[in-house]
């Protein structure tokens, strides 16, 4: 009942591009040309590069053949394998929780016993089912609210750009345009909750048509569109006087500027962009059919986000760099330093590279949020027995509900009294935004944590013979065997015929059941600040 029996992908190269586009996003554009910045340049991309083969392509195949092999949505597929009832290892969990949460109960702020106590009892009785919902449910619904307001910035620019009102000369008087935008004040509102909308709207109506004649189709229009956007940049920026000065602060390794930390920012990055551990790769799996080869098609989408990523920032910062600007931190080098730099370029066409720029942004973070809308709508369907299109109206407004929350929080909570007042009251603190509360849940304790579970449940508890039997149909078998190191980590030697020394799918074992975990247990403790 829960499979998703009568939804598949119509072609390969579809599936590609839906998935390459769920990753390419936000992510590429903005953050990755700033953390390469900052952390080394090509040396940063090195340990990047690194981070997505070691951590980012074993979970991707981790979940993509989890989905094929269940043909569910992640809250059924962990169910599949242990019948619906709870494992002994996640009773103990559930127990250890709800023991927290008792301690927790006579402190002055309920929330957080709220919180462990709820947590605890679902993993007692449910098991895997409650990772299942927490990645496939709540991970992509506390994303969407947030990624749809920056999609409304966007498409909010696009229009300025036409109607010449992004014509500011540097960051500084850019910054008239953008802060009444971050702080949602009462004079742009109405452009902003309209803009959030349409792209809600654009993106409900794509899921709506379904996997095939919605997902499917918009991006095979949608991704090439972008790629020859990006490469328009990428050459209007390498012909300007002075670009090389942004190459080589985007692509000269520094190794001194390499820090124990960059390792760990590259794996969040890695997590972040490849769309792993939020249910969107393992749905999109699960419309797979058993024909597709899931290693090659990995390394394809892995390939294909990793060049948007370097594309954005060549375009970014020879333009940046050209027009003699800084390259800032976060939104405000999108939002504020890239428009001023077009701005300058000669020739006075500023309007139209800020425009194809905000369309380019546009498209990619409106096929990241038809991504984090299918699970939802997904989940919505099997769960509640609705129709898609009314699972997809009805969460399509929830989502705009609290993107206008986000919104409006974006500042701070000041602009709404009584819910700040309900937040301390329950927390003890309402310093951070929404916005910034949900990226923060989302980035540093969901995607980590949801990824180490699928690489633990994908190891270990569905096993890795199951798994590379799942992978390896699609391929011409036996080119994904194993050998003596698998002898040595403790593997069933059964599980792997062949004996080559250094095949792909012992690296890919010995990732899955112990390099991920450990590696993801390490950026996790340095997400939360413990290292
Ligand atoms: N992968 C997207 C990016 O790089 C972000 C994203 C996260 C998309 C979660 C969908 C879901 O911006």
């Amino acid at each position: 009942m829960e499979q998703n029996n009568n939804e598949k992908w119509g072609s390969r190269w579809g599936f590609l591009l839906a998935t390459a586009g769920s990753a390419i996003g936000l992510g590429n554009i903005w953050k990755f040309p700033y953390i390469t910045g900052v952390n080394g340049g090509a040396a940063f991309v090195c340990v990047y590069i690194l981070a997505i083969l070691i951590v980012g392509m074993p979970l991707m195949i981790a979940e993509l053949s989890l989905g094929r092999a269940t043909g569910c949505h992640p809250a059924w597929a962990f169910d599949r394998f242990t019948g619906g009832k709870s494992t002994l290892a996640m009773t103990v969990f559930g127990i250890l929780m709800i023991l927290c949460g008792i301690s927790l109960v006579f402190y002055k702020y309920p929330g957080y016993a709220v919180v462990l106590l709820v947590l605890g009892v679902a993993l007692m009785l449910k098991g895997w089912k409650t990772i299942g919902v927490i990645t496939g449910v709540i991970a992509p619904f506390v994303i969407i609210c947030y990624y749809g307001v920056i999609g409304g910035w966007t498409i909010l620019y696009v229009v300025k750009s036409f109607a010449g009102e992004l014509s500011f000369a540097n960051p500084e008087q850019a910054s008239t345009v953008f802060l009444p935008i971050l702080k949602a004040a009462p004079e742009v509102r109405f452009g902003l909750f309209a803009s959030h909308f349409l792209f809600i709207f654009l993106a409900a109506v794509v899921v709506f048509f379904g996997i095939k004649n919605g997902i499917e189709k918009s991006s095979k229009v949608l991704m090439p569109m972008l790629f020859i956007l990006l490469i328009a940049l990428v050459l209007r920026g390498l012909t300007l006087p002075g670009a090389s000065k942004g190459l080589k602060f985007f692509l000269s390794p520094d190794f001194g500027a390499l820090r124990a930390e960059s390792v760990l920012i590259a794996m969040g990055q890695a997590f972040f962009t490849l769309s792993i551990a939020m249910g969107i790769t393992m749905t999109y799996g699960s419309y797979l059919s058993r024909d597709v080869n899931i290693v090659r098609s990995g390394l394809l989408i892995i390939g294909l986000d990793t060049m948007a990523a370097v594309l954005a920032g060549i375009a970014v910062f020879t333009s940046v760099f050209a027009m003699g600007l800084n390259p800032a931190q976060g939104p405000g080098l999108v939002y504020m330093v890239v428009p001023s730099a077009f701005n300058k370029v000669p020739g006075n066409l500023g309007w139209l590279w800020n425009g194809l720029f905000f369309i380019m942004l546009t498209i990619a973070a409106l096929t990241s949020l038809i991504s984090l809308l299918e699970p939802l709508v997904n989940y919505a369907v099997r769960q509640f027995k609705m129709s898609r299109h009314l699972a997809v109206v009805l969460i399509s407004l929830i989502v705009y509900g609290f993107g206008l929350l986000s919104a409006v929080s974006c500042a701070d909570w000041k602009t709404l009294p009584g819910l700040e007042k309900v937040i301390k009251k329950f927390f003890g603190s309402a310093n951070v935004s929404f916005f910034e509360l949900s990226d923060n849940i989302a980035s540093n304790w969901m995607l980590p944590l949801g990824g180490l579970a699928i690489a633990l449940f994908v190891g270990w508890y569905w096993g890795t013979a199951r798994a590379m039997k799942e992978i390896r149909r699609g391929t011409k078998s036996g080119r994904l065997d194993a050998n003596m190191l698998v002898l040595l980590s403790g593997f069933n030697r059964k599980e792997f015929p062949q004996k080559s020394l250094f095949s792909p799918a012992v690296f890919w074992a010995l990732s899955i059941r112990w390099i991920t975990p450990i590696l993801v247990v390490f950026a996790f403790l340095y997400c939360i600040g413990v290292i």
